[in-house]
């Protein structure tokens, strides 16, 4: 299976943020090509301006947030058909954030989720335990109850990607330990194969948590890591190619 390693510049980059993604095409250009897919997700007003500086390169673009319905009257909204429409192909639904800033249930991100593949949009659908539920000995209940909740109605490998994204470990420095991410990952992929049959060895499961040049290489080396969700250190293309390079073989 082909990894992803996707940016998220979450609220993040006025327009000369985009010398930033001509640096990470240039730069990919550069060298061996990596063997995975690489993915930018800017904020929603760079998406039109980033799909024609990265056309013909080989970065995707996504979007960090959609609306469960196509059109309508909801103001300040943004629906999957509208990222389509302009040229993004994936959005991230149900990133931690989101959860506690906007009080998104899983109900509301398999929404959200269902809505990207309605509009032909991969989804990344983010799941992760807080420190609190992780000191508790609840990563596996939580993250598996995150799991089936939001996961959309017919979810493939082609149409949907898995984010683990352990709260604690967000924009913190901390990362999990590879024994952490192994056994989370490892559990993701048995609770897939019950919740998708056929799909389950092939759907990518994404690590998620200050993820940095320094421990990229480790842990995608983890069995059931598929790639990286990366935010900070994918708003300067030094430091994303410098994740990238492990996948530079
Ligand atoms: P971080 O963010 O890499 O800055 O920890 C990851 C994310 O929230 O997707």
């Amino acid at each position: 299976m082909r990894p992803l390693v996707a940016g998220n510049w979450k609220m993040n980059g006025l327009t000369a943020q985009l010398a930033e993604a001509m640096m990470l095409a240039d730069g990919l250009a550069a060298g061996t090509p990596p063997v995975c897919d690489v993915m930018l997700c800017p904020p929603f007003p760079l998406i039109s301006a980033l799909v024609h500086v990265v056309k013909g390169r080989s970065i995707l673009v996504g979007a960090q947030d959609c609306h469960a319905k196509a059109s309508g009257a909801q103001t300040g909204d943004v629906s999957a058909e509208m990222l389509a429409d302009i040229g993004a192909s994936a959005v991230i639904v149900g990133h931690s954030e989101r959860r506690a800033d906007h009080g998104e249930r899983d109900s509301d991100v398999k929404a959200k989720a269902e809505a990207a593949l309605r509009a032909g949009l991969t989804a990344i659908v983010c799941i992760g335990e807080t420190a609190g539920q992780r000191a508790a000995g609840l990563t596996l209940e939580v993250t598996g109850r995150q799991l089936a909740g939001s996961l959309p109605k017919g979810a493939t490998a082609a149409n949907t990607v898995i984010a683990y994204e352990p709260v604690w470990a967000i924009g913190t420095g901390l990362t999990a330990s590879t024994a952490d991410v192994a056994e989370v990952h490892a559990f993701l992929r048995r609770r897939l194969s019950e919740l998708s049959p056929g799909n389950s060895d092939k759907l990518r499961i994404l690590y998620g948590g200050s993820v940095k040049p320094a421990n990229a290489k480790e842990l995608m080396a983890v069995p059931h890591v598929n790639g990286a969700l990366v935010g900070g250190a994918s708003l300067k293309a030094a430091d994303f190619l410098g994740i990238l390079l492990g996948y530079r073989i």
